[in-house]
């Protein structure tokens, strides 16, 4: 027998197996389950799928910042341990056996990490992965906290576990093992929080983390609030204000406000650049409709508004990123963020660096 081949008949034909494919799915004899696992060709294919993806997305990523910046290493090594080693394991922390039972199952990174470019790895953490419960950044616009998780993946395979634990808990607790993590607030909230930036607010591994002893309370207070709300854009102060209660926000706000001010180690830059800093500082950029930072910065300032934050002191990294940030629309903030927006837009990123070298340089008051 001849058939012929026509249009019509292979239209009927593909919608057969569409129907018969729909009618499959209806039946419920399609098994979910994760018991099991996948075949092995399945579990090919789907890896396959996601590498392709994953390399063509990662074709269109910007050349990465120094990755062996201790600083970068660290800010995320404490994300990574409420965030990600509940499903991914650590160095010296199996992966939790429930975790193990998903499908498919994170890998385990407590001894190896396949060998991803930086780029590569940057997509997976920026955008997660489809139909696998590895989740997305919660700010994918954060390309710096991106890059900082990328600079430790690449370190933590390295890792002893004490050096993990150093870097992870610093003088903090550890956050307990296995899902639990994600979402427990520490018994004691100001444990959780010691773990980046210490008891006494001052952080550590050099620029890793933002000074905020010493800070106005009702700075902290608001901003903490912000992470917890998500107006404030940060994926690792975010989950660890949402994991505090707002009793909690208001005891740490206090606790932090009470520390002592530590400056920042001076900025390594020509007296040019901190001349041209001070300047924008006390008198603005009239040309550009930028006004004096001090006249909502300063001490004066600053007693009429208790919840504008000081700069003085604080890192010169941290201030040029948040100013960085609000250009690319990725800062946020608390109930006057558009405020600090409108001045950060305006200026150029040289300009950025110099006043922000400018406040790390001022001594503490
Ligand atoms: C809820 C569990 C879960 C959490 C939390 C999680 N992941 Fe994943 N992750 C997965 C799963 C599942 C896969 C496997 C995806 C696949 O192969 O399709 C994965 C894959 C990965 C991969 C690719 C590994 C490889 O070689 O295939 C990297 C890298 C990764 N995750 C990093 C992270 C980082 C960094 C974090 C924290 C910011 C994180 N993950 C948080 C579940 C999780
Ligand atoms: C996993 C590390 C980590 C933990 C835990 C953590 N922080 Fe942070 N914190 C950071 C990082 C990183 C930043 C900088 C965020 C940014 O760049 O937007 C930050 C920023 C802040 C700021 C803003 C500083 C400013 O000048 O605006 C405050 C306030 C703060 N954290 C307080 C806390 C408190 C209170 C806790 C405990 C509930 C806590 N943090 C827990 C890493 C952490
Ligand atoms: C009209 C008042 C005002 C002026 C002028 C102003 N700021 Fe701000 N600034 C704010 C407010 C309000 C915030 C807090 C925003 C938030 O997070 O809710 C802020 C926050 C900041 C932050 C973030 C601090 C942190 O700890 O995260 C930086 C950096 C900053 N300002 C730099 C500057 C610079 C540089 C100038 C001058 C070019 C300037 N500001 C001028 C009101 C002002």
């Amino acid at each position: 027998m001849n058939i012929r081949l026509t249009w019509r008949r292979a239209a009927l034909a593909l919608g057969g197996v569409l129907a018969a494919g729909f009618l499959f799915a209806w039946s419920g004899l399609f098994h979910v389950g994760a018991t099991g696992g996948h075949w092995a060709v399945t579990n090919w294919f789907l890896h396959w799928v996601m590498r392709n993806s994953v390399r063509t997305a990662a074709l269109t990523v910007e050349a990465p910042p120094d990755l062996d910046d201790r600083a970068l290493v660290a800010r995320a090594a404490g994300h990574y341990a409420t965030g990600c080693a509940p499903c991914h394991g650590a160095p010296g922390e199996k992966q939790n056996p429930v975790i193990a039972q998903s499908l498919p199952a994170p890998p385990d990174f407590s001894h190896a990490l396949d060998p991803w470019s930086p780029q590569e790895l940057f997509v997976i953490v920026q955008q997660g992965v489809r139909y696998s419960g590895m989740p997305a950044w919660i700010e994918p616009m954060r390309r710096d906290e991106i890059w900082s998780v990328v600079a430790f993946l690449q370190r933590m395979p390295a890792m002893s576990s004490q050096d993990y634990q150093a870097l992870s808990v610093g003088d903090g607790r550890p956050p307990g093992a296995g899902l639990h993590a994600l979402s427990a607030p520490a018994p004691e909230a100001v444990a959780d929080c010691a773990r980046c930036h210490g008891r006494d607010g001052v952080g550590r591994d050099g620029d890793a983390f933002p000074i905020i002893a010493g800070q106005s309370e009702a700075y902290l207070l608001e901003t903490l609030r912000a992470f917890a709300g998500g107006t404030r854009r940060s994926g690792m102060m975010q989950p660890a204000a949402a994991r505090a209660t707002d009793e909690d926000l208001q005891g740490l706000a206090a606790h932090y406000a009470a520390q002592p001010r530590v400056a920042a180690p001076a900025p390594s830059v020509q007296d040019a650049v901190l001349e041209e800093g001070g300047l924008i500082a006390r008198e603005g950029i009239p040309l550009a409709q930028v006004p004096a930072c001090l006249s909502c910065h300063g001490a004066a300032a600053l007693a009429r508004n208790p919840a504008w934050p000081r700069l003085d002191g604080q890192h010169a990294d941290y201030l040029e990123g948040q100013l960085a940030a609000w250009r690319d629309g990725a800062r946020g903030g608390g109930t006057q963020r558009e405020v600090m927006a409108t001045v950060a837009e305006r200026l150029t990123p040289g300009q950025a660096r110099a006043v922000a070298a400018w406040f790390a340089s001022q001594p503490v008051r």
